[in-house]
């Protein structure tokens, strides 16, 4: 098999114009950048749902910028070949033009990743065009945008009405217009994702909208059995890696508490010379 050689925005669009689906995850740390790349996965996404699947808090809102570059940093780290985005926490280009470009540029310059991602549509266009123009690739985020969760009334699909579906594929041209150079479209009914994805040059990135998107997301912590707070409906999981780390904790600690664990094996010796030298310093 050739070696594996950096995901690149070409590339990406090229596999939206020859149907080659897209895959993506969200990645937090070092080791999961690693899995990543060993996977071959197209985009990994630092996502501002590491406040939630990793600090456990009950929404993204607290997120920091100063979180996302450390955990961006890590992945990064461990993932040179996908195509590596920063999600852009709250409040971190919502307030201005001007903080939203200088924020995505720390996300390239201390994160080491190849882009961005934010949320809104027509009302973050100019964020958008200006980020871009600053030679900052950036991947627009629609429907379900959990950073709006109180205007949208909770964690809820959205599109479901003819109004609000026509909202969300005018703001996925407006974006595309901006220079976005994909869309994600999140919890959004699979027809409307579909009349966006065959109207759009870019790639159009499904989490809950569907089969036919350009590419898919999964949030790693649902994949594997590792958020146990809650489940979504869009999510698939693929092994239960949360049950076994219980049941491995649970081997550990009966095994200590039997005496079992550690075995002589685990231990580090101490040459019998130097031994029988400390037990005269001792007498
Ligand atoms: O932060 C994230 O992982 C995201 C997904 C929920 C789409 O933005």
């Amino acid at each position: 098999m050739s070696e594996r050689t950096k995901v690149t925005l070409p590339q990406l669009l090229e596999m939206k114009r020859s149907g080659q689906k897209i895959t993506m995850i969200t990645a937090y740390d070092y080791p999961t950048g690693v899995w990543a790349e060993r996977a071959a996965i197209d985009i990994v996404l630092v996502g501002d749902s590491m406040a939630m699947t990793v600090l456990g808090y009950s929404t993204t809102l607290p997120a920091t910028m100063a979180e996302l570059i450390a955990h961006s940093q890590a992945v990064t780290r461990g993932c040179k070949n996908s195509f590596v985005l920063g999600d852009m926490p709250y409040m971190s280009y919502q307030p201005s033009i001007e903080m939203a470009v200088q924020n995505a540029g720390r996300f390239m310059s201390e994160g080491a990743c190849d882009g961005i991602k934010l949320e809104g549509g027509l009302t973050m266009a100019d964020r958008v065009e200006a980020i871009v123009n600053a030679g900052i690739p950036v991947m627009g985020h629609l429907g379900l945008t959990p950073q709006s969760m109180s205007m949208l009334g909770g964690f809820k699909v959205q599109g479901k009405d003819a109004l609000m579906a026509k909202r969300i594929i005018d703001d996925a041209k407006v974006l595309e217009e901006a220079g976005a150079f994909s869309i994600l479209l999140e919890c959004v009914p699979s027809k409307v994702s579909k009349l966006i994805t065959e109207r759009a040059e870019i790639p159009i990135i499904s989490i809950g909208a569907g089969p036919d998107c350009d590419g898919q997301l999964l949030i790693f912590h649902d994949m594997f059995g590792l958020y146990p707070a809650f489940t979504p409906k869009f999510a698939k999981q693929y092994a239960d890696v949360g049950e076994t780390i219980v049941q491995g904790l649970k081997g550990y600690a009966e095994e200590v508490r039997e005496g079992l664990f550690p075995e002589p094996k685990h231990g580090f010796t101490i040459p019998d010379q130097q031994y029988e030298e400390l037990l005269k310093m001792l007498e």
